[in-house]
């Protein structure tokens, strides 16, 4: 992503905030890779957003422009249940898994300029909970009647979202009962999550040159 063309595939849109805001931290420390700097970002901001503590070990390493992997890897809020498991089945995850990582969108909001959808997921944007899973099952979705691209609005407030990505979740039998079981039960999800997220930090990390103490966990044990 530091590169095109992978930074201007169209499922990146509107990273280039984040990596803009990360940029000043790497010149501060610049002996940390870019890939390690980003998702130790990520733990650390599910952590202070009151999110599960995260396993996070060091190695990955930087790569080029020639290395991009070919645009269509990433998820497509756009799509449905069937695209959802192309996409993470070829990168090992499971239904369980899926389910488990789309609760991120507890956390912030669409954007109109970046992936042309619109509104937060939740009432609370900057906490991590369970309640994107919680208004799933809860709410009552209607597609919302607007010039953008098809997505789902909450009939009594009007004012969340759902992509057509996440109703999927609800509409497929196999995914619909994890949803049940982390609507009902945050401590769950949170350890489920912290395995998923953890294993997709990993992905592609090189593990066989050497052997990494055990995982640590910002701020230690409790
Ligand atoms: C399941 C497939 C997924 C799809 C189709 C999807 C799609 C999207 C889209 C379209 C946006 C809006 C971007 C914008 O307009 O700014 C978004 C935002 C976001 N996604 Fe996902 N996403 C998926 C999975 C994930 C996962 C696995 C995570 C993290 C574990 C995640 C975390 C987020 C967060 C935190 C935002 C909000 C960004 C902001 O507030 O600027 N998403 N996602």
């Amino acid at each position: 992503m530091r590169f095109e063309p992978e930074s201007l595939h169209g499922a990146n849109a509107g990273l280039q905030v984040a990596r803009g805001i990360m940029e000043g931290i790497k010149q501060e420390f610049p002996w940390i890779s870019y890939g390690d700097l980003w998702t130790l970002g990520g733990v650390c901001a599910i952590q202070e957003m009151g999110g599960p503590k995260i396993p996070w070990r060091p190695g990955r390493i930087d790569g080029f422009a020639s290395q991009a992997t070919p645009d269509g890897r990433l998820p497509d809020g756009a799509q449905g249940a069937q695209h959802l498991r192309n996409i993470f089945y070829r990168m090992g995850f499971s239904d369980q898994e899926i389910v488990a990582l789309s609760g991120a969108h507890a956390l912030g909001r669409c954007h109109r300029d970046r992936s042309g959808f619109d509104g937060p997921w939740t009432f609370s944007p900057v906490t991590v909970s369970n309640e994107y899973f919680r208004l799933l099952l809860e709410e009552k979705w209607v597609w919302r009647k607007w010039d953008g691209p098809k997505q789902l609005q909450d009939k009594t407030t009007k004012t969340l979202m759902m992509l057509p990505s996440d109703y999927s979740l609800v509409e497929d039998k196999n995914f619909k009962k994890y949803v049940q079981v982390y609507a009902k039960d945050q401590d769950k999800w949170f350890e489920d999550f912290s395995k998923a997220i953890s294993t997709l930090f990993e992905l592609g990390v090189p593990r066989t040159q050497f052997v990494a103490s055990e995982p640590w966990v910002m701020g230690g044990e409790e």
